[in-house]
């Protein structure tokens, strides 16, 4: 799925991302100095994190916006364009990680893109990562589903949010053994009063574009209105996470 980000409200907003992406850094086990590529990179926030832990961490995304920003922001890191299906690399890794970044890959690109992350690595070499898992943000999606509806636009939802056991099926096929694996709730509260709407003016885009649009933001909006019973307390809006993080080893 190719989605044009902007950079400056993707880092104001979504500053969340990174900082719970640093928990799934901790399943790395390879030894400090080890390559790790950090697939989806970004902005680089976790690929500074990744070089900051000891590893020798490059990045990859397939956003010219935002890597132009990450090698702005971290100019001594090596970042590449990449599309995650379809790249190539002349040395392979120790470990590749990812985080946030496999869910909008389509249920039918899935098998080409975990073929490349194994083809990138050497054997032995660790995948960790962590995504969107069944279930992900499913209020929030059906919500606006509703409002597209309402004004007559069309709905399309190509997000892949697999559980364990699909995505395991998966990785195995493409030649991984699974190590680890976990499906869990993660309530994430949101910036500011329009803490719904805004989410969706960045992670729903293409769902968005099923309207014309003069009519987007007010979709938005009423979509998060329906779920204030059910995302708002104390004055802040909670997005309904759910994650898979899981690691896997190349055999
Ligand atoms: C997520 O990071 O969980 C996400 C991103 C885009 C759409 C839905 C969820």
């Amino acid at each position: 799925m190719n989605i044009e980000w902007d950079s400056k409200t993707y880092g104001e907003k979504c500053a969340f991302v990174g900082e719970y992406g640093k928990g799934v850094v901790d399943l790395l086990s390879v030894p400090p100095g080890a390559r790790v590529l950090d697939l989806g990179c970004g902005r680089g926030e976790l690929t500074a994190y990744l070089a900051q832990r000891g590893w020798n961490a490059e990045g990859m995304d397939a956003s010219k916006a935002q890597l132009a920003d990450a090698k702005r922001r971290f100019p001594e890191i090596v970042f590449f364009e990449g599309d995650i299906t379809s790249f190539e690399v002349e040395k392979r890794y120790d470990a590749v990680f990812s985080n946030a970044v496999l869910h909008w890959i389509d249920k039918d690109s899935q098998p080409d893109a975990l073929a490349h992350v194994r083809a990138a690595l050497k054997t032995g070499g660790e995948f960790v990562f962590e995504m969107g898992g069944k279930g992900n943000a499913a209020a929030i999606h059906a919500a606006l589903k509703e409002e597209i509806l309402a004004r007559g636009g069309t709905y399309r939802h190509d997000f892949f949010f697999p559980d364990e056991a699909e995505y395991s099926a998966l990785l195995e096929a493409a030649g991984f053994e699974v190590r680890y694996a976990s499906l869990f709730e993660r309530p994430t509260p949101l910036k500011g009063e329009d803490g719904i709407a805004d989410w969706i003016g960045v992670f729903a885009k293409n769902e968005l574009s099923g309207l014309p649009e003069g009519q987007r933001r007010a979709a938005a909006l009423a979509a998060q209105e329906r779920l204030k019973g059910a995302l708002f307390a104390d004055g802040i809006w909670t997005a309904d996470y759910v994650r898979l993080r899981m690691k896997a080893v190349a055999v």
